[in-house]
C-alpha cells in the first residue's frame, strides 16, 4: 500500500485555522452531556475502521469499498471526520468536491479540489451508539468545517432515504426532493446546504 504520511500540524494546511478538537455534547450551560468525544479527521490508518462501519452500516449494494475510502482520505483529507471517543473511532462523515449541483454516481468516486459542491457520500455510527445525537453533533461539526476550509464552495450536497428526511432537516439541511441518484435499489433524496 501506498505510504501517506498522517495528518500533523505541518502536514495539513487547515489544522491550525480548523482546531477540530472540538468537544461535542456540551450543553448551553456549560454542563457535559453524555457526548464527550471529539471530531478529527480520520488518518489513513483510521480507514480500516470506517470501513467497518461502512459494512455494517450500509447494505452491501450501498456500501462504499475499502478502495473508495481510502480515495476520499488521501484525495480529501479535509472533509472525512471522525467522532472519536478516545482512539475509538465511534462514527464519520466523509466527502468529496464536485462541479455538479446535484450529487450523482459519478461523484461518489471523484474529487474535483475546486468544485463548487461538497458532496457528502457517507454519514456513518456504530450500530451500538446510535439514536445518541451524534450523526447530528458530527454534522453540525462537520458543516462547520467545511465553511472553514472549503471557501470556495458554495454549497454542501447529500442524499438519503426517507426514513432519515428529519435527520438532515434538523441538521439545517434544506430538502430538495427526489434525487435522480441510481445507487442501489432504493429511492434516494436530495438536500443542499448553502454555504
Ligand atoms: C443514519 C445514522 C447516521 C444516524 O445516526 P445517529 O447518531 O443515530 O443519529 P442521531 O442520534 O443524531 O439522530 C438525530 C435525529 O435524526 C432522526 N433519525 C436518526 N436516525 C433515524 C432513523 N434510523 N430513522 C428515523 N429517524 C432517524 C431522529 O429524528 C433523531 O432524533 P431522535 O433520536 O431524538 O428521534 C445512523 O443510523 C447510521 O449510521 N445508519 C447506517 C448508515 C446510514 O444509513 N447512513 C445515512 C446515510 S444517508
Amino acid at each position: 500500500m501506498e505510504f501517506v504520511p498522517s495528518v500533523t500540524h505541518s502536514l495539513f494546511p487547515y489544522w491550525n485555522t480548523a482546531r477540530l478538537y472540538l468537544t461535542l455534547g456540551r450543553e448551553s450551560t456549560g454542563k457535559m452531556s453524555p457526548l464527550e468525544g471529539s471530531v478529527r479527521p480520520l488518518k489513513i490508518t483510521d480507514i480500516e475502521e470506517a470501513y467497518r462501519l461502512e459494512t455494517e452500516g450500509f447494505p452491501a449494494e450501498e456500501a462504499a469499498t475499502y478502495d473508495d475510502l481510502i480515495f476520499r482520505q488521501k484525495r480529501c483529507a479535509e472533509l472525512f471526520m471522525g467522532y472519536f471517543e478516545g482512539y475509538d473511532l465511534v462514527g464519520f462523515i466523509c466527502g468529496t468536491r464536485s462541479n455538479r449541483v446535484s450529487l450523482d454516481e459519478e461523484s461518489l468516486h471523484t474529487h474535483d479540489p475546486e468544485g463548487e459542491s461538497i458532496c457528502i457520500h457517507s454519514v456513518c455510527v456504530d450500530r451500538t451508539r446510535q439514536r445518541q445525537g451524534i450523526a447530528l453533533k458530527m454534522l453540525e461539526t462537520y458543516c462547520d468545517h467545511a465553511r472553514s476550509v472549503c471557501t470556495d464552495a458554495k454549497r454542501i450536497l447529500l442524499v438519503s432515504h426517507a426514513e432519515l428526511i428529519p435527520l438532515y432537516t434538523r441538521a439545517a439541511f434544506t430538502y430538495i426532493g427526489k434525487s435522480t441518484l441510481k445507487h442501489g435499489s432504493k429511492k434516494w433524496f436530495e438536500f443542499e446546504m448553502t454555504l
